[in-house]
């Protein structure tokens, strides 16, 4: 790239194959924002045009009006017309010596009809909410692609997550079928994911669990109400009518981390997602024909919905999808795939990144990673020596890095400049993709100055996919999104500010969520877990940084009794037990300190800010509204 008063451009021969390469774009969008969606809509596969564009009735607001179409036919039937035997999907397993597998689009469009035939088979209706718990590997895009061809809305929970997590997010949206596997593997070791399904289910309204033989470990099989995907495969038909679904009909629901301990189903919808979806992922990683496109997300998270799996579909490219860990069963595993399938564009979080680093630049230099055209970040804010280390080391200075900022609620990337235009800065995502209206607020609502900090708030008409709602939940969408600066006006929980040119930087959240490896959890889900299960009287969690994983969660609790030291340290083992069991293994904390007290206000509420600072070594500041200011000295000592 180009770097011009701190800021970098795209190298001349890299714009000119660009699809974007004219930052016209931005003012075309801004005109009419309507217009400019109406026309990326026009791309898109649609059973029946919308009649209007766009519906608000704050905090409610509606894309495409009465337009009919479905997800699965824009990602599969529409490519099968003109590159059926193209690859869509190339699975790397975990083994090395294992063989990877490959779909075409012809391939997968079969294997995908037939799982939707065996969904109907087993009652699976339009509407109906099934859940996947499942790893990387195809099966899960089949199943997913699955639902969406018959109209049932999925409700993919990462794999990683514990039986208790698992169980949570069942409850709420009320699955009668969960889809799983036998096992996988992680980073050499066997998971036994149908164990943890097993222990899921219990208390939920989950009738029946059809299991994918990835491992062949030995599992309990439940004949009565388990089913193997193979079997139940075997006998379908290679077709199945898709579902003709309106715009504003639910796509799918994926639950993330709340600031209460419970977990939010965020609802996708049809048409503004399939729009938001096909075009952000086209532009911003200038999908081109000859393209192999790797997003290492796992499908359990947003970016592994959006960019992992659908917006290849939708653009018709090529993508990688790997099974296991980027360090395994080498630290450059992660480069020996971007050689071994020429891997075009890359997308990872900043903590990854961190890792690599970490490693040293001797790793990368032995693989010849010249296929590599553009480099994407996203998850979390990613610092100016990471930004550096991957537009040298990895990009060889050729590479636009797109900082990608967006969240599971708006379903698609809403910031990051764009490759074929520009420009760059070390730890900014950018500009707002066009079409979508973002500000900078202050305390009083009123738009920061340049460089001042505040909320990033987006603006009406929002973005097609932005969130409907949270599953069966008003008052937390209203509440969460809509409350602090009023109806017209998306909160986004992030503190942000603009810079001279414009660009985006986001610092971090202004609620008590933290990003652990780039993944979003609560810290509030953590305490209510360990306060339901262990006798402390008190607990509170706070995220610290950390230098490769970004931040990581530190735990205070006041056990309900006076403990031997011997006693306090078996406490200490239970919490992590008891957070591994309530979460998964990555919300494993830094630390755990037990403690007599933890500094409160007079009003009893826990100032998690003070112990914050304790970590970041910044001024405690007036400590005397505190009804118990000596407990910060005890957390002082404790922290020694
Ligand atoms: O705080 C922002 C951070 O991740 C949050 C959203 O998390 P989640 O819903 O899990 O989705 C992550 C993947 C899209 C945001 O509110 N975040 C995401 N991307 C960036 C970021 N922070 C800084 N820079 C980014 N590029």
């Amino acid at each position: 790239m180009i770097k011009k008063k701190g800021l970098y451009y795209p190298l001349e021969d890299f714009k000119k194959k660009a699809l974007v390469k004219n930052k016209s774009i931005y003012k075309e969008a801004k005109k009419s924002p309507l217009k400019f969606w109406e026309k990326l809509a026009g791309d898109v596969f649609w059973r029946k045009k919308w009649s209007k564009v766009f519906k608000h009735d704050p905090p409610y607001f509606k894309w495409f009006l009465n337009g009919k179409l479905n997800f699965s036919e824009n990602c599969l039937d529409r490519n099968i017309e003109t590159a059926k035997n193209k690859v869509a999907l190339i699975w790397e397993p975990e083994p090395v010596d294992e063989r990877p597998r490959y779909f075409t689009y012809f391939d997968l469009y079969r294997e995908v009809n037939r799982f939707a035939n065996a969904l109907k088979e087993l009652g699976i209706k339009k509407g109906d909410k099934v859940g996947i718990y499942l790893p990387m590997i195809p099966e899960v895009v089949i199943a997913m692609l699955a639902c969406t061809r018959i109209g049932a809305v999925h409700s993919v929970i990462f794999s990683a997550y514990s039986p208790q997590a698992l169980k949570v997010r069942l409850q709420d949206t009320q699955e009668k079928l969960l889809i799983t596997a036998d096992g996988y593997y992680r980073a050499g070791s066997v998971i036994d994911l149908k164990k943890n399904a097993d222990e899921g289910i219990k208390g939920t309204k989950v009738k029946k669990m059809v299991v994918v033989k990835r491992m062949g470990n030995s599992i309990k099989f439940n004949k009565r109400n388990n089913i193997w995907w193979h079997d139940l495969m075997s006998k379908q038909d290679d077709f199945c009518e898709p579902r003709v679904m309106d715009s504003e009909d639910p796509l799918f629901v994926l639950y993330t981390s709340g600031s209460t301990g419970k977990p939010k189903g965020v609802v996708h919808t049809c048409g503004g997602y399939t729009v938001q979806a096909k075009f952000t992922g086209k532009w911003i990683f200038d999908i081109k024909d000859d393209d192999i496109f790797w997003s290492m997300s796992d499908v359990g998270w947003i970016t592994g919905h959006t960019y992992s799996i659908y917006s290849p579909l939708l653009n018709g490219a090529s993508f990688v999808m790997f099974e296991g860990a980027p360090n395994w069963p080498e630290p450059d595993r992660w480069c020996s795939i971007i050689e071994k399938y020429g891997v075009t564009t890359f997308y990872t979080a900043p903590t990854a990144i961190r890792m690599f680093q970490k490693y040293g630049e001797d790793l990368v230099k032995k693989h010849d990673l010249s296929s590599l055209q553009i480099l994407g970040s996203v998850g979390e804010p990613i610092d100016k020596e990471s930004w550096l280390w991957y537009f040298k080391e990895v990009g060889n200075k050729k590479c636009p890095i797109v900082d990608t900022w967006w969240q599971t609620e708006t379903g698609g990337i809403l910031i990051t400049s764009l490759p074929g235009v520009g420009p760059f800065k070390p730890s900014f995502a950018g500009l707002p993709f066009p079409g979508v209206k973002f500000d900078v607020l202050n305390s009083k609502g009123k738009p920061c100055s340049t460089e001042e900090k505040g909320d990033l708030v987006i603006l009406p008409p929002f973005a097609p996919g932005l969130l409907r709602g949270v599953y069966k939940n008003p008052k937390r969408y209203k509440k969460t999104y809509w409350n602090q600066y009023g109806e017209n006006t998306y909160f986004t929980s992030d503190i942000a500010y603009k810079d001279k040119n414009g660009l985006i930087r986001v610092v971090g959240r202004s609620d008590d969520m933290i990003k652990v490896a780039g993944h979003r959890l609560s810290t509030g889900e953590m305490e209510d877990f360990i306060s339901k299960t262990l006798l402390v009287s008190e607990c509170a969690v706070v995220g610290i940084p950390d230098e490769i994983k970004g931040e990581m969660p530190v735990v205070f609790v006041v056990p309900s009794k006076k403990l031997t030291e011997k006693k306090k340290e078996d406490l200490k083992k239970s919490v992590v037990e008891q957070i591994k069991k309530g979460i998964g293994p990555i919300a494993f904390p830094k630390e755990v300190y037990v403690v007599s007290d933890l500094p409160k206000t007079r009003s009893g509420k826990i100032m998690r800010r003070i112990m914050k600072k304790l970590f970041s070594g910044e001024e405690l500041g007036d400590l005397s509204t505190l009804a118990n200011p000596e407990s910060v000295d005890e957390l002082k000592k404790a922290l020694k």
